[in-house]
């Protein structure tokens, strides 16, 4: 069976207080949530302390939003898989558009800090995804593929999340069709050695459109930005129908 996994990615939003103050209001709403979905929060580095020890407990899981791929050395801004799991962190978002667009992320990067999240028992959720310019030019489906053959030498396909993302859907209230986000999604799991791989879809999830979404039988879960930063809408999209 394939786990569904809902994650907020908070990106670069929540001070810690700001943190404990979502929890709070967003614990209530889970108290009927079947334990057969993984909540993860990916929060800033700043605020993984507090949200794990707050959690101690519950059914959400902490995440972080990068992986150095050394376990130490002169690295300046980056972060260890052991002072991460230090403080409870149990999945990382890898691979972000966002960092491979604004960070100079690689595929062979990418890989790097894929192996280093799994030597130090942490998931990572790979994001794989096509520019507009990409699909436009259809290219989507030589895109995503380049990305999962490159990002997964050497990685363990057992302990992985996939978040298929579009670049073009995220942050941009043009969610892609729930069709077509299943059958990218399909074709990531034909290209996989574990079809047992939780994918998600990403961008533009919101509490009105997640029921749709999850309705798709590809579709294991999602990668939620904005939507994820206000305590009763994440609630709604982690309980949707
Ligand atoms: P969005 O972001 O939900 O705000 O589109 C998704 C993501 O970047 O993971």
């Amino acid at each position: 069976m394939r786990k569904i996994v809902i994650a907020g990615n908070w990106k670069m939003h929540k001070t810690q207080a700001e943190s404990l103050e979502f929890l709070q209001a967003l614990l209530p709403h889970l108290t009927e949530t079947s334990d057969d979905r993984e909540v993860v929060l990916c929060a800033p580095f700043t605020a993984l302390s507090a949200l794990s020890k707050s959690l101690h407990g519950s059914l959400i899981r902490v995440g972080a939003q990068n992986i150095h791929w050394e376990d130490q050395g002169a690295y300046t801004g980056e972060i260890s898989g052991a002072m991460l799991t230090e403080l409870g962190v149990r999945y990382v978002v890898v691979g972000h558009s966002e960092r491979r667009q604004y960070f100079g992320e690689t595929d062979e990067t990418v890989n790097l800090r894929l192996k280093a999240a799994q030597k130090h028992g942490l998931i990572p959720i790979l994001c794989v995804g096509e520019t507009k310019q990409q699909r436009d030019a259809g290219e989507t489906e030589a895109v995503i593929s380049r990305q999962i053959e490159q990002d997964l030498v050497g990685v363990d396909q057992q302990q992985l999340v996939i978040a298929y993302e579009p670049i073009w859907a995220i942050g941009t209230g043009d969610t892609c069709e729930s069709s077509e986000a299943n059958r990218v999604i399909g074709l990531i799991r034909s290209q996989l050695k574990n079809p047992q791989v939780s994918i998600q879809y990403g961008g533009s999830v919101k509490p009105d459109n997640i029921d749709e979404i999850m309705a798709q039988p590809e579709i294991d879960g999602a990668l939620v930005g904005g939507a994820s930063l206000q305590p009763e809408g994440f609630a709604r999209i982690v309980n949707f129908q």
